[in-house]
């Protein structure tokens, strides 16, 4: 039994319509009752608003994909995390593989984000993960360590008590190519031991997700090993059918 409470994310990315969304949200939040664990969505930001609106009087909890590391002031086209937490936003994703790679986000600007998100009240998703050439040179270990050990260094390792650790290892990520069980399973291992090293009960309790081509027929076997509290889902997630099935997937 998972002593860790499951969280399922939806992270649409940059997709749909406010009509697409609309009809995706109807089609989702009817299947969604009996599903054990917390559910999340993260839309793109102009649809934060119209997912309030959508989700009042659901259990579904409302996220975003990014936010800036500064408060207020001029920096043009930002979002602020005090802006989230006006709309209702209980988590953030910080350190997408893709906002690391496609918009050179360091691991330091992604410590601060996960400081200031934290600062305004609200709960980040630290991604870390690998790419194909750093698993292929065994490197799976040092990259991750890095990058978890520059948000702890910069946040404290306490901070990890309202915060979610998500693995995506970066050649799963829209690939179809998933983790196999047992690779997903030491990675995860090894970031709960990395955490342990500095603070044992909060290496316990923190959960650690796992994302990258999750689908309803492959959900399962991930969300029952020992180390994996759910998952963070890209494609599957735009899929009313297959996102609930993949909620369903959660013991
Ligand atoms: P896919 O599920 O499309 O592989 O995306 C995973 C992801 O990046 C979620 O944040």
């Amino acid at each position: 039994m998972l002593k860790r409470q499951s969280l399922i994310v939806a992270n649409w990315k940059m997709n749909g319509s406010l009509d697409s969304i609309r009809r995706l949200v109807g089609a989702i939040v009817p299947g969604i009752k009996d599903v054990p664990g917390e559910v999340l969505i993260c839309p793109p930001f102009v649809y934060i608003a119209e997912l309030v609106k959508l989700l009042e009087k659901t259990t579904i909890r409302l996220g975003a994909q990014n936010v800036s590391q500064m408060e207020s002031g001029a920096f043009t086209g930002e979002i602020a995390p005090p802006m989230l937490k006006d709309l209702a936003c209980e988590y953030v994703i910080v350190g997408h593989s893709e906002r690391r790679m496609l918009y050179n986000e360091s691991a330091t600007q992604i410590a601060r984000k996960f400081v200031a998100v934290q600062a305004s009240g609200i709960i980040p998703i630290l991604c870390v993960g690998e790419l194909l050439e750093d698993r292929n040179a065994r490197g799976t270990e040092a990259v991750i360590a890095k990058q978890l050990d520059t948000v702890i260094e910069v946040a404290g390792i306490k901070a990890f008590r309202q915060a979610v650790i998500a693995y995506e290892p970066v050649w799963a990520i829209g690939t179809g190519k998933t983790a196999l069980p047992e690779q997903a399973q030491e990675v995860h291992e090894f970031i709960r031991l990395r955490l342990a090293r500095h603070d044992h009960k909060t290496a316990d309790s923190v959960r650690i997700i796992y994302g990258g081509s999750i689908k309803a027929d492959n959900a399962e076997q991930l969300f029952e090993l020992a180390d994996v509290d759910g998952g963070l889902i890209g494609g599957a997630s735009l899929v009313a059918k297959e996102f609930l099935a993949i909620c369903h997937s959660v013991r």
